[in-house]
């Protein structure tokens, strides 16, 4: 296993929207690596343009949070539904030190693919739903902080800014 490098704000690659993942086998030898770095950066969920691939899967944790969950893998996602609204504070590992309430859907309708390649409809609500959307939006080239209002935004600009000219080093949560 090996500590994958954590791509920062300004990396056109988390600009994307990456590519549909058709051979599946190869998202699997990825993923040892993947986990490892999302808890090593102490994050809950991790893109796979966050560590530089152009591919549409994500890691997910939120079992130190919610103990009944599982370590999860979602591949190829699409959110066909969603429902209600709910305010959460979110950060994000290639975004360091930025933290921010984002207003998201609280539920989610999700047809993704799983690990064995099956394709799947469930609904998310709660942390894992605000988790994954996260990182939906990853995969699809968008930030959080693209979702906050202009006056939220001119408030941290100067700092993505700075991200994105230097590379800050990774500290505290999350996604
Ligand atoms: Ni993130």
């Amino acid at each position: 296993m090996a500590l994958l490098p954590v791509v920062k704000y300004g990396d056109p690659i988390l600009r994307k929207k990456t590519a549909p993942v058709e051979n599946i086998p190869g998202v699997l030898d990825l993923l040892d690596d993947m986990f490892e770095t999302m808890y090593e950066e102490g994050g809950m969920g991790l893109a796979a343009n966050q560590v530089g691939l152009d591919m549409h899967f994500a890691v997910i944790d939120i079992t130190h949070e919610e103990e009944d969950e599982a370590p999860r893998v979602f591949i190829n996602m699409k959110v066909l539904e969603s429902n209600g609204t709910s305010d959460m504070e979110e950060g994000c590992l290639s975004i360091p030190d930025i933290r921010a309430t984002v207003t998201r859907p609280e539920m989610i309708l999700l047809r993704y693919q799983d690990e064995a390649g099956e394709v799947r409809e469930d609904q998310f609500e709660g942390l894992l739903s605000r988790v994954i959307q996260h990182e939906v939006d990853h995969l699809n080239g968008i930030f959080f902080t693209d979702h906050l209002t202009p006056a939220k935004r001119s408030m941290i600009i100067k700092r993505l800014a700075e991200i994105a000219e230097m590379g800050a080093p990774t500290t505290g949560i999350v996604l």
